[in-house]
């Protein structure tokens, strides 16, 4: 399984296309829309929010019952990618409704200064019905009957929220209800039991790879709460996520980039002060798939990347963008905290006050201003890149086995 190890974009979508070509089936197990996998191979882009990425190998790519599901997104990747691969969605997994998107819209600007800083693709909310058994699920697409009466059911609350708390528009019930019943017969054919499918196929030793979206410090549970997602990003949820048993996973590849990037609200101890925040920007073109917005940059944590080894049992590191790193004379790489009562630590704090308070310690490592694209392995990189590669590996006791110097599906370095 492929899981973000730092706050997201880390290019899960990029490793888990490589991965994907030697796997059947691909599967998500959490999260919706808010995510953003940008895949480039044979000159194409591809920018994926909801169906895995698997479907663009030809792979048969799975959302499973922890995801939420968007059916306008959906439809929209099938128009784009239907008929690269093979789809199946379970019935299980919960639709994010119009009220869903409009009350994280609106829940973010009462907060005003205190925001979250949300995609605003209604995931909360989607999530915290589906935790008050208020949510509308996917298998309830497949009666006209039963989709419109729970429908109808929810609007009466919502409906009275957003008037009176939120202040904004309700929604109508026969225009919800007719663009569900026409997003219904579109995804009907592609409802199955997919925790059913999974364990078949593996049973049958097909190889199964999962998705992570978001990431380890964005994790509902584990995460920088509450600057997270409402969902569980990290690896032991896939199981749950997809409904399997915890020994199937075999391998555990965490993804991080070769810095660090965050997009919205939150502590972050390793952001990079003023213009060289905006050069690192530029230079990795650091801007949100899915919003456009920019991301904060920082240098290399591994304080917190220990952590995601942790949480996650990663078990390989795939190390990504590399390549833009080469623009820097010095790299710091933050090896410790500096915590309040001025003592050093390896460890992520585990109280919210003390990650908000704590200071990076840096280790200076040498740059190697050059470019990376003529290398085809990580032998072949040269000594400061390498020593850099070495580092993590040391400090982590964890071994780098993919590393990232281009975008595209090709620009991977493997050890060998
Ligand atoms: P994801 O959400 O984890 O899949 O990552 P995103 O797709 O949101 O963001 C990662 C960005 O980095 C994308 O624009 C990728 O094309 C790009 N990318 C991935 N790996 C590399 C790499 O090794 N080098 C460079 N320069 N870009 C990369
Ligand atoms: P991928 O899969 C980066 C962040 C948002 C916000 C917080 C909560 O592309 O790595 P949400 O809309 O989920 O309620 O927002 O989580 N966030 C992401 N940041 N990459 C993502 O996905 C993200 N998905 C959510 O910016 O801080
Ligand atoms: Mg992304």
């Amino acid at each position: 399984m492929v899981v973000g190890a730092q706050w997201g974009d880390e290019g899960k979508g990029k490793i888990v296309d490589l991965l994907a070509q030697e796997a059947d089936v691909v599967c998500r197990y959490q999260g919706g829309p808010n995510a953003g996998h940008t895949i480039i191979f044979g000159g194409e882009t591809h920018k994926i929010r909801q169906i895995p990425t698997g479907i663009l190998s030809g792979k048969v790519a799975v959302l499973g019952a922890g995801c939420v599901v968007d059916p306008e997104v959906v439809v929209a990747e099938l128009d784009a990618y239907g008929e690269r691969g093979t789809f199946c969605l379970s019935g299980n997994a919960h639709l994010i409704m119009p009220w869903h998107v409009a009350i994280d819209q609106a829940s973010e600007r009462r907060l005003g200064k205190l925001q979250i800083g949300t995609t605003r693709r209604g995931i909360g909310p989607a999530y915290a019905d589906k935790a008050s058994r208020l949510g509308i699920r996917v298998q309830d697409l497949l009666d006209p009957k039963i989709l419109r009466q729970k429908i109808e059911v929810a609007l009466a609350e919502k409906n009275l929220w957003l008037e009176r708390v939120y202040e904004t528009e309700p929604f109508d019930l026969e225009t919800v209800a007719g663009q569900y019943e026409g997003y219904a017969q579109r995804l009907r054919p592609y409802v199955a039991d997919t925790s059913l499918y999974v364990d078949t196929a593996l049973r049958e030793g097909k190889r199964v790879l999962f998705e992570g979206a978001q990431a380890t410090l964005l994790d509902l549970d584990h995460g920088t709460y509450p600057f997270v997602t409402s969902s569980n990003p990290v690896a032991a949820s896939a199981a749950t996520g997809v409904g399997i048993g915890p020994r199937r996973i075999d391998h555990v590849v965490g993804v991080s980039k070769a810095y660090v990037t965050r997009v919205g609200e939150g502590p972050f101890p390793s952001e990079i002060a003023g213009s060289e925040q905006e050069r690192m920007r530029e230079l990795g073109g650091e801007y949100g798939t899915v919003t456009g917005r920019e991301r904060r940059c920082g240098w290399l944590d591994l304080v917190a990347l220990r952590y995601a080894v942790r949480v996650n049992g990663i078990d390989q590191l795939a190390l990504t963008k590399l390549d833009v790193l080469s623009h820097f004379a010095e790299l710091p790489v933050c090896v410790r905290y500096r915590t309040r009562d001025g003592s050093e630590t390896h460890d992520f704090p585990a109280h919210q006050s003390d990650f908000h308070a704590a200071e990076p310690v840096y280790e200076l490592l040498e740059g190697w201003n050059e470019p990376l694209d003529t290398c085809s392995s990580v032998a072949e990189l040269p000594d400061a890149a390498r020593s850099y590669v070495e580092f993590v590996e040391r400090e982590l006791e964890v071994e780098v086995t993919l590393v990232g110097t281009g975008a595209e599906r090709s620009s991977v370095l493997t050890r060998a």
